[in-house]
């Protein structure tokens, strides 16, 4: 501990005794300075609702020694996603075996939802909730930690990389696509077919377990009751016999996507923004829900507290699979219009080429969500792929919405 340091305890958060204390520097740390623009995240009264999907978490809190005020907090949790792929040798026959790729599994552990207290910062309480939470993770046995943060946010990128020795890993893009007040065309030429979870469990293990950050538990991402659907978009006339007829014998081009309900997890809400701002927002709005025919892309309303649909487990193959995408996207905008959504968004990495077919607006998106990574601990096998922070990113990246 430095000299500046001053005395925190940092502890487990304790439902009972630190949501209030919790929510208040949720609230300091959101709003930014007085004249700015800035979103507010309300967590519906439940400030573990960002890990608590996740098949094991843990939030901490940072209380002064003295006065019992909570000053900080940190949210992390493990799970087991792929971190690469190995060629393996199926069939019984040795004289006809096939290889095919399989993936690899590592325990990785996942930091979000650090805050300090704008009045106790650069006093080290944001490196003493890592350090606890980077313990944590070790005697659970996680081989790797990771973090997302606004590439320009500098606080946060310098106390994991000159702090904590995280290295800068992937740049995927968040991609965010307003709620109009009117529906979205969706292509004729494309049938769109509800999956059941089953179904959808075998089309991603068969043909998205290779990606990097795939969970393995899939199964209870797709079950789980936030999970509002998987889709399949298909050329018109195209007819589902299940996944097994399907994955052997697809149709030239097809995509899919999943729906993940974060309206019911958080909402958010724009703060700050001038009257001038807010009054064309709202004049948009209001001309095309009279007007809805002239497809005016109307400005949502983000000034009041808005939910949102996460895409997750986006795919597909053939010449078509960007207008099918495209179409799938038109579909679920209408899907978030129907359930009272303000805006769509989804996380794609920078190279993913489906990105094309995902209408969004880039005043809402982010362009460079920056992922850091650690390597735990250096006893480790290296196993089939080596160090994975030295790794090459991949075309694709799944993005598991329970963390989102
Ligand atoms: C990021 C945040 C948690 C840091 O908390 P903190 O308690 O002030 O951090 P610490 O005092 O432990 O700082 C540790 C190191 O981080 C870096 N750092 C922290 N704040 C910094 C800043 N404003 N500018 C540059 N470097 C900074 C420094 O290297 C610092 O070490 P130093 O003070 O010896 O130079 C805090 O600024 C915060 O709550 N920000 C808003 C929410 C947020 O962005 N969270 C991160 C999302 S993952």
């Amino acid at each position: 501990m430095g000299e500046k340091d001053v005395i925190v305890v940092v502890r487990e958060f304790d439902h009972e005794k630190d949501r209030l204390g919790v929510e208040d520097v949720e609230k300091r740390c959101e709003v930014g300075p007085s004249g700015k623009v800035s979103l507010f995240t309300d967590l519906l009264g439940d400030p573990i609702c960002r890990v608590r999907h996740s098949p094991s978490f843990l939030m901490l809190v940072a209380e002064m020694d003295d006065e019992k005020q909570i000053v900080g907090m940190i949210r992390g949790c493990i799970k087991t996603v792929t971190c690469g792929k190995k060629l393996s040798r199926s069939g019984k026959n040795p004289h006809q075996t096939t290889t095919k790729p399989v993936p690899v599994y590592t325990k990785v552990a996942y930091i979000l939802g650090l805050r300090v207290s704008p009045s106790h910062r650069r006093t080290g309480i944001g490196l003493q909730l890592v350090r606890k939470m980077e313990e944590w993770f070790k005697e659970n046995g996680a081989e790797y930690s990771y973090i997302a943060t606004d590439s320009d946010n500098l606080a946060s990128v310098k106390l994991f990389t000159d702090k904590c020795g995280y290295s800068k890993f992937r740049t995927p893009s968040i991609l965010v696509n307003p709620v109009f007040a009117h529906r979205v065309g969706v292509s004729h030429r494309v049938t769109i077919i509800k999956l059941t979870p089953s179904d959808a469990e075998c089309l991603y293990r068969r043909r998205f377990s290779t990606i990097e950050f795939f969970p393995r538990d899939i199964d209870s991402v797709l079950n789980n009751k936030l999970s509002l659907g998987t889709f399949l978009a298909v050329p018109r006339g195209f007819t589902w016999t299940g996944s097994d007829r399907f994955l052997s014998d697809p149709p030239e081009s097809w995509a899919v996507i999943s729906v993940w309900n974060s309206k019911d997890v958080f909402t958010l809400e724009v703060r700050g923004a001038s009257r001038m701002k807010r009054t064309l927002a709202k004049t948009t709005r209001i001309v095309d829900r009279a007007l809805p025919w002239l497809r005016l892309p109307s400005i949502p309303e983000l000034f009041r507290p808005f939910g949102l649909h996460f895409l997750y487990g986006l795919g597909g193959e053939g010449p078509n699979a960007v207008k099918m995408v495209k179409a799938l996207c038109g579909f679920a905008h209408n899907l978030a219009k129907e359930r009272g959504c303000g805006v769509v968004a989804t996380e794609v990495s920078s190279r993913e080429p489906l990105r094309l077919g995902v209408p969004h607006w880039r005043m809402l998106s982010c362009d460079e969500d920056l992922w850091c990574i650690k390597r735990l601990g250096e006893d480790y096998s290296d196993g089939s792929v080596g160090d994975w922070t030295k790794s090459p990113p991949g075309l694709s990246i799944f993005v598991d919405p329970r963390e989102f």
